[in-house]
């Protein structure tokens, strides 16, 4: 999964825009920009939580197009006090996207992503400084640090493992005699059955785990939340996790998705997307795990995370002020962020209405225990 995503070569993330119309999936951030300007308020309630510090390590992991930053960075931008004090931190495998997302920030010099380095170049939306890194270990420590990851874990490679007449397989990939791939369930438990599978079922109940048949574990989601929380640790800040996942094991959820629709995993490795849902009692665990110092809040869904923050005030502000054409796609925009997954929400025949994002994805927020309950957690 993190050959066939990220490969430097071949990764399906690394040579094109795979996001909108014209690529393969849409996000939040790419609906509406509200989304990033309320995740903008977020951001900027948690820096006032955490004391107003006069430099803050902004860091978004796997920022797709720049969209959300560059909303959130627009919406905040009256903040003079907080606008002065950001230091954005784009953390991107792809040079095919973090040149769209030094465009989308406009950044000052040409085809200068400062990768890894420190000085960074100036974004003219409001001057902050932006640097690219490849991990977010790459990121400097040292100063208070606010993280947002948005559909970043989902991208995160997951093993999969099926309870067989042995016990705990993993399934895994072969070959077949046309040279095709295929999946395989192991002839006994793997190693990462033994490591993996075992850390992750001592999270659960009994009662959890005798339901499934199918169980999916995300070692690198584990290591992700240790080190946000390390740095969250000594660095003092907090961070914002959204995706699609479950508060509790995921079983069998891993797909590919090219242009818009779901395909077979094996084909054509690289032309489409993987994901997997997220598992946020995981995520949970792991912070706890790694850290007496941070506190795990939610998760709640994107729709009770939205509209606790206000999207509501912000649609019907925007409504005020625009033509007929843009009111539809505020519209449109604002239920398909807040909007049940499963009722049609939108009124209309329009049979090819994309179903709402507002429970399906989930909001958690990790912090340093000094900075108390981040908004809107309580
Ligand atoms: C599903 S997209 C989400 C993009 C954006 N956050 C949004 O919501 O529109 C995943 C993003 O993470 C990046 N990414 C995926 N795996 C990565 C990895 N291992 N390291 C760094 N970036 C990664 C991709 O290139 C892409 O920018």
């Amino acid at each position: 999964m993190e050959e066939v995503l990220t490969n430097p070569k071949a990764g399906f993330y690394i040579n094109r825009d795979v996001f909108g119309a014209g690529g393969d999936f849409i996000t939040s951030p790419e609906v509406s920009q509200m989304f990033g300007e309320m995740v903008g308020v977020w951001t900027m309630c948690l820096w006032e939580q955490m004391g107003q510090p006069e430099k803050v390590n902004l860091v978004e992991l796997g920022p797709g197009r720049g969209t959300l930053m560059a909303d959130l960075l627009r919406g905040t931008s009256k903040f003079e006090k907080f606008k002065k004090s950001l230091h954005i931190h784009m953390v991107e495998c792809s040079p095919t996207l973090q040149k769209l997302q030094y465009s989308t920030l406009r950044c000052a010099d040409e085809h200068n992503t400062g990768n890894n380095n420190d000085e960074g170049t100036i974004s003219m939306l409001t001057g902050a400084t932006v640097s690219w890194h490849a991990t977010l270990e790459q990121v400097p420590s040292g100063t208070p640090t606010i993280i947002i990851g948005h559909e970043f874990y989902d991208a995160l490679p997951v093993h999969q493992f099926q309870k067989a007449s042995l016990g705990w397989c993993e399934k895994m990939v072969d070959v077949a005699d046309d040279s095709s791939f295929r999946f395989v369930l192991s002839p006994q438990p793997t190693p990462a059955t033994l490591l993996y599978l075992r850390k992750r079922c001592k999270w659960a109940s009994q009662e959890e785990i005798a339901k499934l048949d199918h169980i999916e574990v995300c070692p690198k989601a584990m290591e992700l939340t240790h080190s946000i929380a390390k740095r969250i640790t000594s660095d003092g800040g907090g961070a914002l996790i959204i995706d699609y996942g479950l508060n509790g094991i995921v079983s069998d959820s891993l797909q590919a998705i090219r242009k818009h629709k779901f395909v077979d995993i094996l084909d054509n490795p690289g032309s489409a997307d993987l994901s997997a849902y997220v598992d946020f009692a995981s995520i949970k665990h792991s912070a706890e795990e790694a850290s007496e110092n941070v506190t795990v809040h939610g998760p709640i869904t994107q729709s009770q995370f939205l509209g606790s923050l206000g999207i509501n005030f912000r649609v019907e502000a925007l409504l005020q002020n625009c033509t007929d054409e843009q009111a539809e796609l505020l519209k449109t925009g604002y239920w398909r962020l807040v909007g049940d997954g499963e009722a049609p929400f939108w009124e209309g025949p329009d049979e090819e209405t994309p179903i709402g994002m507002g429970t399906r994805y989930l909001a958690m927020a990790i912090v340093n225990k000094n900075h108390g309950v981040p908004i809107p957690f309580q």
